[in-house]
């Protein structure tokens, strides 16, 4: 959906610039959420978050540091502190290897992180391949810079389990292609790429002079081991690898908008000069909620994952007992991105289970190739929102 003119002057939406005026489309999830905007009836399922407030230990390192008065300007790649202790959390969560501060920038959410990511890369016309499905926000952020997203659908087997063909990867690069996109543990499927599978991409950019952009923000919620593979664990620190990262999913962390991205040393400075244009930087008493998440947070981490697995489970019990719903159990992230026989517009029905059953699920179109035909359910939430939401989905799917 493009921008909504309605609510401009006329005049002023003639005036704006191609890429706000044009390019600039509405994500489905938002198109979905803006028909019931503020019912405080519906049951949100739709957007990467939980029913979970921040930790208190958390909202305590924060609001004391604001107490203190640490209310002035300060770093544009973050606190000090807080980078060294990103990469103390880097070196310790991937065992062995090297990754110093000066290869981390903080930034405003995982989102920005990726926004950054464009703006060094891109040229007007030049593409990024991405593997989808995929959380919709990198093809707007693409869009912004004038590039093109190119999409590289992963396969599916009939039990709806993902699956990545590499050379599929390769073959959509071209002349115009900067770098190469993948979020694994990914959203909205949960597929995770092996190290293997990162290793022939790693090698393939190497050759061919890509960058690779590895989203790892649900690095921590996986279900099958402690932590998903790594770029980190297999690149140089000088490779041309950007990963990202956010605070927003393991603890809870979502409306702090706090991410941060692993680069080589040599981009430090760029870097800085972008985040001084975009936002200036972070709030300096949000990073020492941060720091404390850092330190203190593994214990919550670790709840959050037994949360979200017992969600899952949750509604893939529900949904997989009824016979025109086809979904699997994912590997990590915490979405079921399921389907239901009868189903083809994604988009229309979940407008209609949000205005009509009270339940907010995100449109399969909505994640690029290979969506079509999915619904969302994020399943972070409690077992009692979960089953609100359930009842109310199985009550629309009865009535089709
Ligand atoms: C795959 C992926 N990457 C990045 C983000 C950005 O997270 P945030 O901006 O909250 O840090 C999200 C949020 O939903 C996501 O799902």
């Amino acid at each position: 959906m493009a921008l909504d003119h309605r609510f401009l002057p006329s005049g002023i939406s003639a005036s704006l610039s191609r890429a706000i005026a044009h390019d600039l489309t509405e994500t489905g999830i938002s198109e979905v959420a803006m028909t019931v905007f503020g019912d405080p009836d519906v049951v949100p399922l739709w957007f990467g978050e939980g029913d979970l407030v921040t930790p208190e230990f958390v909202r305590e390192a924060a609001a004391a540091a604001l107490q203190a008065g640490e209310t002035f300007y300060t770093w544009q790649r973050g606190l000090p502190e807080l980078r060294a202790a990103l990469s103390a959390y880097t070196e310790r969560l991937y065992d062995g290897i090297d990754c110093a501060a000066d290869r981390i920038s903080v930034t405003t959410g995982g989102m920005q992180a990726i926004l950054l990511c464009c703006q060094l890369l891109l040229d007007p016309g030049d593409n990024i391949v991405i593997v989808s499905p995929i959380w919709p926000n990198i093809t707007s952020a693409t869009r912004l810079m004038r590039g093109e997203p190119k999409y590289v659908a992963l396969d599916r087997t009939k039990d709806g389990v993902w699956s990545l063909d590499v050379q599929k990867v390769f073959d959509a690069v071209d002349s115009r292609t900067r770098a190469i996109f993948v979020n694994s543990p990914g959203n909205p499927t949960g597929w995770t790429m092996t190290t293997d599978q990162q290793r022939a991409l790693l090698d393939f950019a190497r050759e061919r002079g890509l960058w690779i952009m590895a989203d790892e923000v649900y690095a921590r919620l996986i279900y099958t081991r402690a932590v998903a593979p790594s770029f980190l664990e297999i690149a140089r620190p000088d490779d041309a690898l950007l990963v990202l990262n956010s605070f927003s999913k393991p603890w809870a962390m979502t409306g702090w908008r706090i991410g941060w991205l692993t680069h080589p040393a040599a981009l430090g400075d760029q870097l800085a000069k972008l985040v001084q244009i975009n936002t200036s930087g972070l709030p300096a008493f949000l990073q020492r909620g941060a720091i404390a998440a850092l330190e203190k947070g593994d214990f919550f981490v670790e709840q959050m994952v037994e949360r979200c697995r017992a969600g899952g489970e949750l509604v893939f019990q529900r949904l997989s007992a009824n016979p025109r719903v086809t979904i699997a159990r994912p590997e990590a992230a915490f979405y079921n991105f399921f389907s239901v026989d009868g189903v083809d517009d994604t988009m229309a029905f979940c407008k209609k289970l949000a205005q009509d059953y009270k339940v907010g699920l995100a449109p399969g179109e909505a994640f690029a190739a290979g969506g079509q035909g999915n619904i969302r359910l994020c399943f972070a939430s409690g077992a009692e929102r979960l089953s609100k939401g359930l009842d109310r989905i199985e009550a629309a799917i009865k009535a089709l």
